[in-house]
C-alpha cells in the first residue's frame, strides 16, 4: 500500500459486530502513513470504544451532531471538506437505508450528505437483511448516487448463518482505498481499451441477431483496470449495466460500430477484447419490416474481426493485445488456434458449455493461454467475475512493467 501516505481519511464506523474489524483497518491505514479522523455512530459505541479508536488512530473521535466543542474545532461541513476520501465500515442496513433516503439524523449521515468526496461503503449484515428487496433497492440507489461499494463477502456469520453479507477483510478494504489514491495519480497512466457485451446485427428495422453475452465480464475488467489507475475506455454492445463515471463508456450496437469506436480510441497500451461480436451481419438488410411468409433466407456476410484487425495493425498495435475465446468443445485446441490466427498475445478461454460460468453468470473460470511460452497457460479457477478480472489485471500490470 504505497498510496496512503499523507492522505486524509474520514473513517465512519457504524454499529455492527464487524466493527471490531475496523480497528484493524485503522491500524493498516496508520501503518501506511494516512491521517485519520473517525466518526462513531451511537450504536458503534456499543461494539467498540472511542478510547480504543483514538488510541489506534491517534486522532480525535467524533460522535455528536450537536456539540459546542466540535462546532468550534471542526463542524460537520469542515469535517467532510477535510477528508480526501470517506470510508464507512461496517455500513449497516440502517445506515445504507438512511443514506439512500438522504436522512441526516446524526453526525455520520450529515457529514456524508454534505460531502463532495468519494464515499466508499463496506456493507455488513445478516444474509437475509442483505438479500431483502429494500436493501437491494437502497444499494442500487446509492450506486446511482456514485457511492462505491466494497463487498460484502460470502461466509460464516457471527449470527450463525452462512451466506453473503460478511464485511470484506480489512486488508481488502484498505487495498481498495489505496487503489483509489493510485487512480488519482496522474503520472505514468497506462491506457486501456476493453470491448464488452454482445452486438446486434439487424435483419430489418426491428429484428436483429444477437447472443447471450451480458457484458458482465468486460465491465468487471474495465472496473479492475480503472481501480489500478489505467485510463480506461469501455466499448460496450447493448447491456443494462452501469459503470463508474471515470471510465470512458462508448455505447455501440453493431460489430461495425464497435470496430469504428475501437479505431477511434486507439492508441492504447493494452486492449482486451471480451465482447461476443457477431461473426456475421446481414447482407443487404431489409429496409422495411419483413412481412410474414413461409420461408425466409438470410444472406450473411462476414464481419471484420476487430481483435485480428488491432493485433495486425502496423502503427497502432497496443503493446499487449488480449482476446477471449468462448468455446463449447476442444477448448485448448481452439484457444491455441485463435491465439495464432488472431495474432494476439494472450487468449483467455471460457468453457461456455458449463451453465454456471461464462455467458450472463456473475461467476467464471478461465484459462489464460500465452503466446510467449515462458508460461504456457494458467487456470483461474471458479470465482466472481470481479475477482477473475482483478487476477487478469494483476497479470497485465506485471507484463506492462
Ligand atoms: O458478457 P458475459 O455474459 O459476462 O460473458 C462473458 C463472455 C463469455 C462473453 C466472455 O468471457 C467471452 O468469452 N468473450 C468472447 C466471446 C466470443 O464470442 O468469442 P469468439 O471466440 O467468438 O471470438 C474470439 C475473440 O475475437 C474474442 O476476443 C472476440 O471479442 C473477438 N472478435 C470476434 C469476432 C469479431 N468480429 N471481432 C472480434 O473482435
Amino acid at each position: 500500500m504505497k498510496n496512503l501516505f499523507n492522505k486524509k481519511i474520514l473513517f465512519i464506523i457504524c454499529g455492527g459486530i464487524s466493527a471490531y474489524k475496523s480497528l484493524e483497518i485503522i491500524r493498516l491505514f496508520k501503518k501506511n502513513g494516512a491521517e485519520i479522523k473517525t466518526i462513531l455512530t451511537s450504536s458503534a459505541k456499543e461494539f467498540i470504544t472511542p478510547l480504543s479508536v483514538t488510541s489506534l488512530s491517534q486522532g480525535k473521535v467524533y460522535s455528536e451532531l450537536f456539540s459546542v466543542e466540535n462546532e468550534i474545532e471542526m463542524d460537520h461541513i469542515a469535517l467532510s471538506r477535510w477528508a480526501d476520501v470517506i470510508l464507512v465500515a461496517p455500513a449497516t442496513a440502517n445506515t445504507i437505508s438512511k443514506l439512500a433516503q438522504g436522512l441526516t439524523d446524526d453526525l455520520a449521515s450529515t457529514v456524508i450528505l454534505a460531502s463532495n468526496k468519494s464515499i466508499y461503503l463496506a456493507p455488513a449484515m445478516n444474509v437475509r437483511m442483505w438479500e431483502h428487496q429494500s436493501t437491494k433497492q437502497n444499494l442500487n440507489k446509492l450506486k446511482e448516487f456514485k457511492y462505491k461499494i466494497i463487498g460484502p463477502e460470502v461466509g460464516d456469520m457471527a449470527c450463525g448463518e452462512y451466506g453473503e453479507g460478511k464485511m470484506s477483510d480489512p486488508i481488502k478494504i484498505a487495498n481498495v482505498i489505496d487503489d483509489h489514491f493510485l487512480r488519482k495519480k496522474d503520472d505514468k497512466k497506462f491506457k486501456a481499451l476493453v470491448t464488452a457485451g454482445p452486438t446486434n446485427e439487424y435483419i430489418d428495422p426491428v429484428r436483429f441477431i444477437t447472443n447471450k453475452s451480458s457484458g458482465k465480464q468486460g465491465y468487471e475488467i474495465a472496473r479492475s483496470l480503472n481501480k489500478k489507475g489505467f485510463e480506461t475506455t469501455l466499448i460496450s454492445g447493448p447491456t443494462n449495466l452501469k459503470i463508474e463515471d471515470d471510465i470512458k463508456l462508448v455505447k455501440v450496437e453493431t460489430a461495425n460500430e464497435m470496430l469504428i469506436a475501437t479505431q477511434e480510441n486507439l492508441p492504447v497500451d493494452v486492449a482486451i477484447f471480451s465482447a461476443a461480436v457477431a461473426d456475421f451481419k446481414i447482407n443487404n438488410k431489409f429496409k422495411n419490416k419483413i412481412k410474414k411468409k413461409n420461408n425466409l433466407n438470410l444472406n450473411l456476410e462476414k464481419n471484420i474481426d476487430i481483435l485480428k484487425y488491432v493485433s495486425n495493425h502496423n502503427s497502432m498495435r497496443p503493446g499487449l493485445v488480449i482476446g477471449f475465446a468462448a468455446e463449447t468443445e476442444e477448448i485448448e485446441n481452439n484457444a491455441e488456434n485463435k491465439l495464432n490466427k488472431k495474432n494476439c498475445d494472450w487468449i483467455i478461454a471460457n468453457d461456455v458449455s458449463n451453465k454456471n460460468i461464462g455467458f450472463d453468470s456473475d461467476f467464471n473460470e478461465v484459462t489464460v493461454y500465452y503466446k510467449d511460452k515462458n508460461i504456457e497457460k494458467e487456470k483461474l479457477t471458479y470465482r466472481r467475475k470481479s475477482e477473475i478480472s482483478d487476477e487478469i489485471v494483476d497479470r497485465i500490470i506485471n507484463q506492462l512493467n
